[in-house]
């Protein structure tokens, strides 16, 4: 395939994408940009063009992603926008939303999306939204590009901010955990590496029982835990801890956190 695209910002979330885009072969030409093109050098080796004008690789490109932090957005949009005209535009920035980026390139077609740092093993959840110039024919292409860095869903713009603060934040919530079980195998007396690993990998294997077996997560409970057994003195404990109400917190802050950010910024424009 010969389409180009771009990718404007190529840090941890756009790095991932570029990589992804390349394994998967989706498109024939992968663009990376950012300032400081020195640490582009490991995308090249896989197959990336590189280099710090925006405005070159967004007049190469098919499709343009925007991968910088939201409060750099407005500027790297400014600055492409002749090159951007007509083209769809995908956006991972958090809380930015698509009436903004209509606002500053009126004639592009936007897409706003949040994934999550699992892409960077192409397994991230990317939930998308598009503005109302994005056609049928474009969300096939979207959902192409998307699909490189694991499995996507369009959602309504109004859940983008709940998204962000769930699986957008996810992977944080989960290596939390993963890391309190770690020192709990310490507590226990296993070896760090082997308290590691079996943690991880009942993390991975629970989400696939889930994810492939279509399991609930109550089934799941009741396969593990026999009456009187080991797994419902564990259980008890965890409840007791409130693990439930910790996580339904976190999500909480983290998705209100984005509306507040959101207001203080309509403010200052
Ligand atoms: N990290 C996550 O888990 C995550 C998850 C979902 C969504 N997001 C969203 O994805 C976006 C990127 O996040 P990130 O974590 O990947 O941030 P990051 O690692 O800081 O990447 C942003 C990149 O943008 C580059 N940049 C800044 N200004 C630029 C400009 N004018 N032209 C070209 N490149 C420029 C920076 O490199 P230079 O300084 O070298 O230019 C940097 O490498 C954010 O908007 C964030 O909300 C992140």
């Amino acid at each position: 395939m010969s389409e180009c695209v771009a990718v404007v910002g190529a840090g941890v979330i756009g790095g991932a994408i570029v990589r992804c885009l390349l394994k998967s072969g989706a498109v024939g030409r992968v663009i990376a940009t950012r300032r400081k093109t020195d640490r582009l050098k490991s995308l090249e080796d896989m197959g990336a063009e590189f280099t710090g004008d925006n405005v070159w690789a967004a007049r190469e490109a098919d499709y343009v992603f925007i991968c910088v932090k939201p409060g750099d957005v407005g500027g790297v949009l400014k600055e492409i926008r002749d090159e951007v005209a007509g083209k769809l535009v995908i956006s991972t920035a958090a809380i930015t939303p698509l009436k903004f980026y209509g606002s500053v390139a009126p004639e592009a077609k936007f897409v706003r999306t949040m994934p999550n740092v699992a892409a960077l093993v192409g397994e991230s959840f990317t939930a998308f939204c598009c503005d109302e110039n994005v056609t049928p024919r474009d969300k096939e292409v979207v959902k192409r590009l998307l699909s490189a860095m694991g499995p996507c869903e369009e959602v309504e713009e109004k859940y983008m901010d709940a998204i962000t603060g769930l699986s957008g934040s996810g992977p944080a919530y989960v290596a939390i955990v993963i890391d309190a079980m770690m020192y709990a195998g310490l507590k226990v007396g296993l070896p760090r590496e082997l308290a590691l690993y079996s943690s991880a990998q009942a993390v991975l294997g629970t989400a696939k029982l889930i994810l492939e077996r279509e399991l609930s997560a109550s089934a799941i409970k009741e396969m593990v835990t026999t009456p009187g057994g080991t797994t419902i003195e564990g259980i008890y404990q965890l409840e007791d801890g409130k693990i439930r109400t910790a996580l339904m917190r976190a999500v909480e802050a983290a998705t209100e956190k984005c509306a507040n950010i959101r207001y203080n910024w309509d403010n200052e424009h």
